[in-house]
């Protein structure tokens, strides 16, 4: 299974200048507990923002620089070439975990999304792209409401492919 694994605001922003634009302990927690020990796949940008692998994840970076490597990493040069390196480990569930440019390409062939939608419009650079709620079936949101550590209203969705 292919998931999709995205906070993205109401305006669909997710990023400025290659760094996130909220703090959330809370969905940081949810990340951390949904990849555990599974596959995260993302693009080369993303681990520069992130700046080192995830650990306890199989880390799969995306880049067209032959030259790429990084600590922990595994690279691939092309999202097929991800899947089939994701395909080799034993887990039966990758994550997409961005950014932008990595969403937009995998849109079509996920079948699954988790949403943390962060009810704010931010001005961003980068944003996820391509969502089309016809395509997807809405299975569960849980709202939460700001408090003194979340500055913003948000929800978890979880979102399947028709
Ligand atoms: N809110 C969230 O949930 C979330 C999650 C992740 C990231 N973000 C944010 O998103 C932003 C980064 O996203 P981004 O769209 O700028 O970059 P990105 O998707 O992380 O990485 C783009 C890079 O991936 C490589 N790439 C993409 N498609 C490829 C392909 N088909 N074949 C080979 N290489 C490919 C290229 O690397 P090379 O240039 O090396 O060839 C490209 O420059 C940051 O602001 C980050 O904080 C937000």
């Amino acid at each position: 299974m292919i998931t999709l694994l995205v906070a993205a605001a109401d305006n669909d922003a997710i990023g400025k200048n290659n760094q996130l634009l909220w703090t959330l302990p809370n969905d940081m927690k949810f990340f951390k507990n949904s990849t555990w020990g599974m596959v995260v796949i993302m693009g080369r940008k993303t681990f520069e923002s992130l700046g080192k692998a995830l650990p306890g994840r199989t880390n799969i970076v995306i880049t067209s620089n032959k030259d790429w490597v990084a600590k922990d990493v595994q690279t691939a040069h092309s999202i097929d070439e991800a899947l089939k390196l994701a395909a080799n480990s034993n887990c039966k569930e990758y994550f997409i975990i961005g950014g932008g440019e990595i969403y937009r390409q995998c849109m079509s062939i996920a079948d699954k999304a988790l949403i943390t939608r962060v009810h704010h419009s931010f001005e961003a650079d980068t944003y996820f792209k391509g969502f089309d709620p016809n395509d997807w079936v809405l299975k569960e949101r849980i709202d939460f409401s700001k408090d003194e550590k979340h500055a913003y209203d948000y929800s978890f969705e979880t979102w399947v492919k028709k």
